[in-house]
């Protein structure tokens, strides 16, 4: 497969490196000192985007023209109408991911059977406790929000920003008797170019349209053995 990486910043240059040992995927990165033209985008099968989301909106018009696939994980941007118009007509699958953690999608089916607790406790407590590296600037983080949604029932959530901790998360259900905790903890910066590459190797065999990753990844989770 003939992969096209458009930007090697702090996350795109984690996906060169996981590459390095993977022949079925020849690559080539595009930056802002070569940025690739509609001819170079034709040469390729799949384009994956770890560019900012407003650099990324710049590329949409040319990606489409070119019919390869694309995998972006660029954040920060909608697609607006025409674009999306020409995305779903064209003859080529598109994946976009504001989390490309394979493991987030596990934790979501677990996060589900949490919600259930009502049925069984009358008399419960929940509470999610995040943290991470002080140069986060938001806080709660977005996947403590996104655990809180999943879960559905009421919560307290806590935030800790220490040292150079790439992302934990902790969701604690209480009773009088019983304790159940649930950690995601992301070890290193590259659980995003995995899950990327992932997708990147998923993408042909998807329908033409543009997709959501995570419910693609929960498709594959969850498909018959
Ligand atoms: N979905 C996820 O799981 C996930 C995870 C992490 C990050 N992200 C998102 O990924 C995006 C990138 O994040 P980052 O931290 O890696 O950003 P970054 O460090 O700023 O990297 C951006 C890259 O884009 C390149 N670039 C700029 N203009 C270009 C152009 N016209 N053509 C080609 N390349 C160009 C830059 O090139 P130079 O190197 O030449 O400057 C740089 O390599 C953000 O939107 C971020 O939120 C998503």
């Amino acid at each position: 497969m003939k992969l096209a990486i458009l930007g090697k910043g702090k996350t795109g240059r984690y996906v060169t490196e996981l590459l390095q040992d993977q022949d079925q995927i020849e690559y080539k990165v595009f930056d802002s000192k070569r940025p690739a033209t509609l001819e170079d985008l034709k040469s390729f099968d799949v384009c994956l985007s770890f560019l900012t989301g407003e650099v990324f909106v710049s590329y949409i018009d040319i990606l489409t023209e070119s019919g390869i696939c694309v995998v972006t994980g660029s954040t920060g941007f909608e697609f607006n109408d025409f674009q999306l118009a020409n995305i779903q007509s064209g003859d080529a699958a598109w994946i976009k991911a504001n989390n490309f953690s394979l493991g987030m999608n596990i934790v979501k089916q677990m996060i589900e059977v949490m919600s259930l607790a009502p049925k069984l406790f009358d008399d419960y407590k929940c509470s999610i406790h995040e943290i991470h590296h002080t140069k986060k600037l938001d806080a709660p983080s977005g996947t403590a929000l996104s655990w809180s949604d999943w879960l559905d029932l009421p919560n307290h959530i806590t935030s800790e920003r220490t040292g150079d901790v790439v992302g934990t998360h902790t969701l604690t259900l209480e009773t009088q008797t019983e304790k159940i905790s649930l950690t995601h903890e992301a070890l290193d910066r590259s659980i995003f170019a995995k899950g990327a590459i992932w997708a990147v190797k998923k993408v042909r065999t998807l329908e033409p349209g543009l997709h959501d990753f995570s419910k693609i990844a929960l498709s594959t989770l969850l498909e018959e053995k």
